[in-house]
């Protein structure tokens, strides 16, 4: 870092920074890797094992279950719901187009219901209008890292004994209405690709759930369906989580409260710049909600050529996520047209994501700040 205030202040502002991260854990990290590597295990060991009972107690439950990736995650909790070939499952079109495809991969069909224009989570009252006969699942998911309004869809979801999923690929740690995201529905799902809020160093994920019936046949569907040492009972994969992965992913768990603290912080402080600032809407969060802010992401009308001014002054953005998934190409089979579902299409066009990272500095959420409001002003 350069002791330059002039040089700072032309300095690039990443969007994330895992470089940082890493300067901050990286001894830890090589000492846990070097622990694998010493004990020769490397699937189905020790660290995993432990992983699982940390990530479930933090989540208030009592099992989890560790996967290959958030998406192994998402395909084998809707297994465990029993989904198969020809069902529909409830989900959002504003989302990672993987909430969609773990849907896909069974053979089953995605049906979407529109999001809320100010959370831009799933609105229970669309989930309603979508239920069918055929509606094996709905699947919630916690976007940016702000809860959906999980007492509202159990409660349609319990009405007709539908399981609910949460996707929270984008929210460990945050919570609603005191509980904890993977609590709150029948079967949750993590991801813990590199970028995210607890991100190993490769590919992991895992599935939470109270249920031990559950938790026990996901460890049999994980590891190809063997209930004992080469005898299968079902059909599965190779979904498991691998032990450097998990020593990796138990070494950051323990920053995960600072860390979440930290981008807490930075929300706080760019939702104060932009209050009084009309043509940007700041992230709402609900009273009751915590928001972990995976993404702080803003909603102004220019998006896009806020972005290229962004960009301009080598400050990074991003847009999560600038197609809807029922406009999607992998979905044109189903008919969807622009005006289908008007919140999430709004979305898409609106939404930037600004750097957000636990280690930001206050003066770059300054530089970041001041330059969007100098370029709404103007
Ligand atoms: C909302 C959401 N669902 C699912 C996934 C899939 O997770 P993974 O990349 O670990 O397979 C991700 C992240 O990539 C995500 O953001």
């Amino acid at each position: 870092m350069s002791s330059n205030p002039l040089a700072a202040s032309f300095a690039p502002i990443p969007q994330m920074d895992l470089a940082a991260q890493y300067a901050a854990a990286g001894d830890e990290i090589r000492l846990a890797v070097e622990r694998v590597l010493a004990s020769q295990r490397f699937i189905l060991g020790t660290e995993g094992a432990a992983l699982e009972q940390e990530v479930a107690s933090l989540c208030g439950v009592a099992h989890g279950v560790g996967t290959g990736s958030g998406t192994d995650a998402l395909i084998l909790a809707l297994r465990s719901c029993g989904v198969s070939a020809g069902d529909e499952v409830i989900l959002p079109p504003f989302t990672f187009v993987a909430t969609a495809s773990a849907v896909s991969a069974l053979n089953a069909t995605p049906v979407f219901a529109d999001i809320q224009p100010n959370t831009y989570n799933i609105d229970p009252a669309q989930i309603e209008r979508r239920l069918t006969p055929r509606t094996r699942a709905i699947v919630v998911v916690h976007l940016y890292g702000l809860p959906a309004d999980m007492d509202r869809i159990m409660d349609i979801a319990r009405r007709r004994n539908i399981p609910v999923v949460e996707d929270s690929a984008q929210a460990i740690g945050a919570s609603y209405k005191g509980r904890p995201t993977g609590s709150l529905g029948d079967v949750a799902c993590f991801s813990f690709y590199p970028t995210k809020n607890l991100g190993a160093c490769g590919d992991a994920g895992m599935i939470v759930t109270n249920s031990a019936s559950r938790a026990a046949r996901l460890r049999i569907l994980r590891n190809h369906g063997q209930t004992e040492k080469y005898v299968s009972s079902e059909p599965g994969w190779n979904g498991r989580l691998d032990e450097i992965q998990a020593a990796i992913l138990r070494v950051k768990l323990r920053y995960l409260t600072k860390w979440q603290a930290a981008r807490q912080a930075h929300a706080a402080e760019y939702t104060k710049q932009f209050s009084q600032i009309p043509g940007i809407m700041p992230p709402l969060i609900p009273e009751d909600y915590e928001h972990v802010f995976h993404q702080y992401t803003i909603r102004v009308e220019e998006r896009d050529k806020l972005q290229h001014v962004l960009a301009e002054k080598k400050i990074g953005s991003s847009v999560y996520y600038p197609v809807p998934l029922h406009l999607q190409p992998i979905y044109a089979s189903m008919g969807h047209r622009l005006g289908d579902f008007p919140h999430a299409e709004h979305a898409a066009a609106e939404v930037l994501s600004l750097p957000m990272y636990p280690e930001l500095r206050p003066a770059q959420v300054a530089r970041v700040a001041e330059t969007i409001t100098e370029f709404v002003r103007h």
